[in-house]
C-alpha cells in the first residue's frame, strides 16, 4: 500500500541500525527470546520483518483498518489452511455486485441522486466491494469462517481496493476523471500468510493509553511526523473496514473522525505526548523514527530521550513520499532519523 510515511523502503537501515545497536549493548539473546513492540504500526510491515526475524510482536494502530491487516500479518501464522484461503477468495471473486454503501456513497453512478457526486470508485468495483465486504460478514457471522480468516479475507479486500481508488494517493480528494488504475476491474488478490512467534498481539488503541499496559525488549515507534492526520486521509478505508454505515459528510464523504485525530500530528501537543510516552514506555531499547522537517526539532527529541538513558541517532537519507500528480516539493529528499534510547 502506497502509505504516508511507510518504511516499506526504509527497512533494510531500520534493521541494520537496531541490530548494531543491540550488539553494541552486548545484547546476548536471541529474538526468539525477545519481545518487539510497533505501536503505530500502519501497514505493519515493521512488525511484520521483525516477526520474520522471530521475535514476539506487539502491534497496535488507532486507524482500525491498520489494526485489519497487522491482525492477519502479525496475529497468523500456520493457523491458517493455504488452500482454503484461497478457495474463499476464488468465491468472493466470482460474486455479482450489490448497491451497497461503498456504491450508494462513493461512485459517480450510485451518487446520482445525493447533493455530492463523488468517484472514488468505478461502478463495477464499488459494487464488487460491496458484495465481497457483506459476504465477508455473513460468513462470520454464519460460522463459514473464523476470526483468522476474517481478518485475512478483510486485509485482503482492503489491501486490493486500495490499488484501484481514483485517488491521487490519499482519500482527502478523488480525482475527476476515473484514472486508468481504477478503471482495471478490482481482483481480490490474498495477504501473504507469514510464519513466525505464534505469541504476538495486535492492539486497537491511542499509544498513550497503551503504553501504561505493555512491556518489552524492543520498542519502535513511528508517529505521524507532521498535521497531516491518517484518519482523514484514509477514512474511506476506515469504513470499509468497520463497514458500520456512518453519517458522511460534504464533497469527500467523511465520515466523522473527532475521537482518532492524532495529538501526534498537532504542534502544541506532541512535545507531551512523545514526553509522556518515553516516560512510561516499559522497555530497554526505544527506537524513533522521525525527519528533518517532522513538527518536533532534533533538539526537542533528544533533550526528551536522553533524560532516561544513553542516546544515539542514525540518519539516512530518504526520498520524499509522493502522490502520483506533480506538486511542487521544496526538495526531492528529507534526512530520516532513527533516535535510539537504552532506557536504564
Ligand atoms: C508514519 S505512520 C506508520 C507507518 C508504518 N511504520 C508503516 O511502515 O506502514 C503513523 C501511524 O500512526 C498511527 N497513529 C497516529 N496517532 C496514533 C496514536 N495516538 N495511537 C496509535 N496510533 C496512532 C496512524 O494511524 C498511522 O498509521
Amino acid at each position: 500500500m502506497n502509505y504516508i510515511g511507510s518504511k516499506y523502503s526504509l527497512i533494510d537501515f531500520l534493521e541494520e541500525s537496531i541490530n548494531k545497536t543491540l550488539k553494541l549493548c552486548g545484547e546476548d539473546r536471541k529474538p526468539s527470546e525477545m519481545v518487539f513492540a510497533d505501536l503505530f504500526a500502519g501497514t505493519g510491515v515493521v512488525s511484520g520483518s521483525f516477526k520474520k526475524q522471530g521475535y514476539s510482536i506487539i502491534a497496535n494502530d488507532i486507524q482500525y483498518y491498520s489494526y485489519v491487516i497487522t491482525k492477519h500479518m502479525i496475529e497468523n501464522n500456520g493457523n491458517l489452511d493455504k488452500k482454503h484461503c484461497n478457495e474463499l477468495i476464488d468465491e468472493l471473486n466470482s460474486l455479482v455486485g450489490i448497491e451497497g454503501f461503498i456504491y450508494k456513497n462513493y461512485s459517480f453512478e450510485g451518487t446520482v441522486e445525493q447533493e455530492f457526486r463523488r468517484m472514488y470508485f468505478s461502478e463495477h468495483n464499488a459494487k464488487k466491494c460491496d458484495a465481497i465486504r457483506i459476504t465477508i460478514e455473513e460468513w462470520l457471522v454464519n460460522g463459514k469462517i473464523n476470526e483468522n480468516e476474517y481478518f485475512f479475507l478483510l486485509g485482503s479486500l482492503i489491501n486490493s481496493i486500495d490499488k484501484c481508488a481514483n485517488t491521487a494517493s490519499v482519500y482527502g480528494a478523488f480525482l475527476k476523471k476515473l484514472k486508468k488504475s481504477a478503471l482495471k476491474e478490482m481482483e481480490l488478490s490474498p495477504l501473504p500468510i507469514m510464519q513466525g512467534s505464534v505469541e504476538c498481539r495486535v492492539y486497537n488503541e491511542d499509544i498513550n493509553e497503551l503504553i501504561k499496559k505493555v512491556s518489552g525488549d524492543i520498542l519502535y515507534l513511528d508517529p505521524p511526523y507532521n498535521a497531516r492526520q491518517y484518519c482523514s486521509n484514509y477514512h474511506l478505508l476506515e469504513t470499509i473496514a468497520k463497514y458500520d454505515n456512518p453519517e458522511i459528510k460534504g464533497k469527500t464523504g467523511l465520515r466523522n473522525y473527532e475521537e482518532q485525530k492524532s495529538v501526534f500530528c498537532m504542534k502544541n501537543k506532541v512535545e507531551d505526548a512523545f514526553a509522556d510516552l518515553i516516560k512510561n514506555a516499559k522497555f530497554k531499547y526505544i527506537f524513533l523514527s522521525y525527519n528533518n522537517e517532522g513538527l518536533m526539532s532534533f533538539d526537542t527529541i533528544e533533550k526528551i530521550m536522553k533524560k532516561y538513558g544513553k542516546y544515539k541517532v542514525y540518519m539516512q537519507q530518504y526520498r520524499r513520499f509522493k502522490a502520483d500528480n506533480a506538486r511542487d516539493c521544496k526538495s526531492d529528499s528529507t534526512i530520516e532519523y532513527l533516535h535510539c534510547l537504552i532506557k536504564e
